[in-house]
């Protein structure tokens, strides 16, 4: 292994808040590295963190697994994957950028394409930019030629997301902002809005969305349950209520596609050395971030 993220699994999971964690289990859901053996023995690979996904594209059988819990993971020299779930590194990505996209972006994709089914022209809203999902979602969504929107806790974030090229974007630490998201875009509502927090913001969610609309759920980071929804808004306005989670090896393939298509760089925030994995659990714990922190297996120490 070259390089692995550190996405906000880990996170829930060293804080014991996360279901079937197993003791000595070797953490990290992605991998960027050179392969030892399979069809592309000798070249660099990345990972599809879902093992065991399953025949059906509505949902995983009841053998999934997620690299590093249950099953090892990548944050190790080296990690053993069955070998579909093995692909090229993009070729435009060096291996740091490429171990940021796996479980990001396959969750980012079937949110935002599979289940939003957000297209060229499509009004997007994603929640919480600073998000590793999130920014991927973002990236994936003005890749598509979507008119894409954000919120934050932080100004900062707010401004980064309008460099990288999104429209607008409104603090979510304000009483309802989605009235001063819906200022921004002229009172024009969202086609598809991506949402990894839930709590509270679920109900602003649901006010920006237009008719026939599609609100797509993949975390609960403001807590496991979400606002009274008013189901009137949900009804009239014909809107769908999505849940997601990961993606099949179908997801990831298209989501490969798209990166490579469109020759989509992930935005790394930080890189640590792996020993000090530790220092990177708390850059992620106060959310400083935007885009993703990953580790280099190669460094001593940054
Ligand atoms: N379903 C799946 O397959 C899947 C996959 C990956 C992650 N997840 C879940 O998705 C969530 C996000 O994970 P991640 O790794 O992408 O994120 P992350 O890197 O941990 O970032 C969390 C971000 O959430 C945003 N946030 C926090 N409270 C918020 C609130 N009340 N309203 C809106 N945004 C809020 C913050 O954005 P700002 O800094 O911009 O304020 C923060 O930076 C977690 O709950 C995670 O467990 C699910």
């Amino acid at each position: 292994v070259r390089a692995g993220n550190c996405p906000d699994r880990d996170n829930w999971i060293t804080k014991r808040m996360y279901p079937n964690i197993r003791e000595g289990c070797t953490l990290g859901a992605d991998a960027c590295g050179v392969a030892l053996n399979g069809q592309h023995k000798g070249q660099l690979v990345i990972l599809d963190p879902s093992i065991a996904w399953g025949d059906s594209e509505g949902a995983p059988s009841g053998s999934l697994e997620i690299l590093g819990t249950p099953r090892d993971g990548s944050f190790a020299d080296s990690v053993v994957v069955p070998e579909q779930n093995v692909y090229l590194k993009p070729a435009h990505l060096t291996p740091q950028q490429a171990a940021a996209l796996p479980l990001a972006g396959v969750t980012a994709y079937r949110a935002l394409v599979t289940k939003g089914k957000a297209g060229k022209g499509s009004r997007v809203l994603v929640t919480g930019i600073g998000g590793g999902v999130a920014v991927c979602a973002a990236q994936f969504a003005l890749a598509l030629g979507c008119e894409v929107y954000v919120t934050s806790s932080s100004q900062d974030k707010l401004k980064g997301a309008l460099g990288f090229g999104c429209k607008g974007g409104v603090l979510y630490t304000q009483d309802q902002w989605g009235k001063a998201l819906l200022k921004q875009t002229a009172s024009k509502p969202f086609d598809v809005v991506v949402d990894g927090s839930g709590g509270e913001g679920l109900g602003e969610c649901l006010r920006v969305l237009g008719g026939g609309g599609r609100l797509v759920t993949y975390g609960s980071t403001a807590g496991p349950t979400a606002a009274a929804i008013g189901l009137p808004q949900l009804f009239l306005k014909q809107a769908e209520l999505l849940g997601t989670a990961m993606g099949s090896p179908r997801d990831f393939a298209a989501m490969l596609a798209l990166v490579n298509d469109k020759r989509i760089v992930p935005i790394v925030d930080s890189v640590f050395a792996l020993k000090d994995f530790p220092r990177a659990l708390d850059k992620m714990r106060v959310s400083s971030q935007l885009g993703k922190i990953v580790l280099d297996h190669q460094v001593a120490s940054l």
